[in-house]
């Protein structure tokens, strides 16, 4: 109800007052008269709109769902729009089509989860997940940034880099500005998500990596300093230390004691019976 509509039913006597108030800003509730003065509806509160027929709760949580979901087209557009990635189908990998058949895979699936726990109660973490390729570390990565954003009904912002896919879209975007100002602009945005996977770091590194590569991942990482990172690598932790060195690496391998799965027992998924 409209409020100048309102005053003009009021005023010609066309409404009926309730004694009960609106819960939701205490004015009293009212409704259209019928032929007998009484009135033809539970009540509405023309100041807040609170309808008596439809009831506060259903009024509260239609508002939260209504944010809820305008909370998750930001983070889900932050996330496929800021993320490097070569297939969008990584970002249906999800906890329960994680496959716990091995006792490794269910401890890994587990201390995956008690990482999702920490990240929704916004402790800083950084967590590597270690191992040789076809392991899984993608697919539980991705399910930890999907998992937070649905536990915390969508307040944080998730990015995911592909750090080999970054290098190349570095190296094809050299010779052209606009490339480059676009790359950098996204890399600019990733830093700022308060949740970031670095995947496959170190992959492209037998022993050694590039300078360009090194300070490429220095300003990601150290942009993570105080803010979360899932980092996968297929390098041993005293490998990425050898490649990435100490300075670089001290911050995030402080916080991560707790939070390290290791995938090297497991021979690739892709290659076993039965995987798709
Ligand atoms: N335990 C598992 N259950 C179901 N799918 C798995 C499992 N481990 C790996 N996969 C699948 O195998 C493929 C390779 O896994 P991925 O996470 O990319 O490995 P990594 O990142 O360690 O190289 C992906 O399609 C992934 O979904
Ligand atoms: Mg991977």
């Amino acid at each position: 109800m409209e409020i100048e509509q309102f005053w003009t039913d009021f005023n010609r006597g066309n409404l009926y007052q309730f004694n009960d108030l609106c819960p939701t800003c205490g004015h009293p509730l009212v409704a259209f008269k019928g032929r007998n003065d009484e009135p033809l509806s539970k009540g509405a509160c023309p100041y807040c709109g609170y309808r008596a027929e439809k009831g506060h709760l259903d009024i509260v949580k239609q508002t939260d769902e209504f944010y809820r979901q305008a909370r998750k087209n930001d983070a889900i557009n932050f996330l496929t729009n800021v993320s490097v990635f070569t297939t969008f189908s990584i970002f249906n990998h999800r906890f329960d089509k994680f496959i716990a058949g091995t006792d490794k895979q269910r401890q890994l699936l587990d201390q995956a989860l008690k990482v999702s726990d920490r990240l929704v109660n916004n402790e800083l973490v950084h967590s590597i997940f270690t191992g040789g390729t076809g392991t899984g570390k993608t697919h539980l990565a991705i399910s930890v940034l999907q998992d937070v954003l649905e536990r915390t009904a969508y307040r944080k912002k998730v990015a995911f880099v592909d750090f080999q896919e970054l290098l190349t879209q570095k190296k094809n975007a050299i010779g052209s500005r606009e490339d480059s100002r676009k790359i950098d602009g996204q890399i600019a945005k990733v830093k700022q998500a308060d949740i970031i996977v670095l995947d496959d770091l170190g992959a492209e590194s037998s022993g050694e990596a590039t300078q360009y590569n090194l300070d490429l991942a220095a300003g990601l990482l150290k942009s993570r300093e105080d803010k979360a990172l899932i980092l996968t690598t297929n390098l041993k932790g005293n490998e990425l230390r050898t490649v990435y060195g100490e300075r670089v690496l001290s911050r995030i391998l402080a916080h991560s004691a707790n939070n390290n799965l290791i995938f090297n027992s497991l021979s690739d998924y892709r290659l076993k019976e039965g995987a798709k």
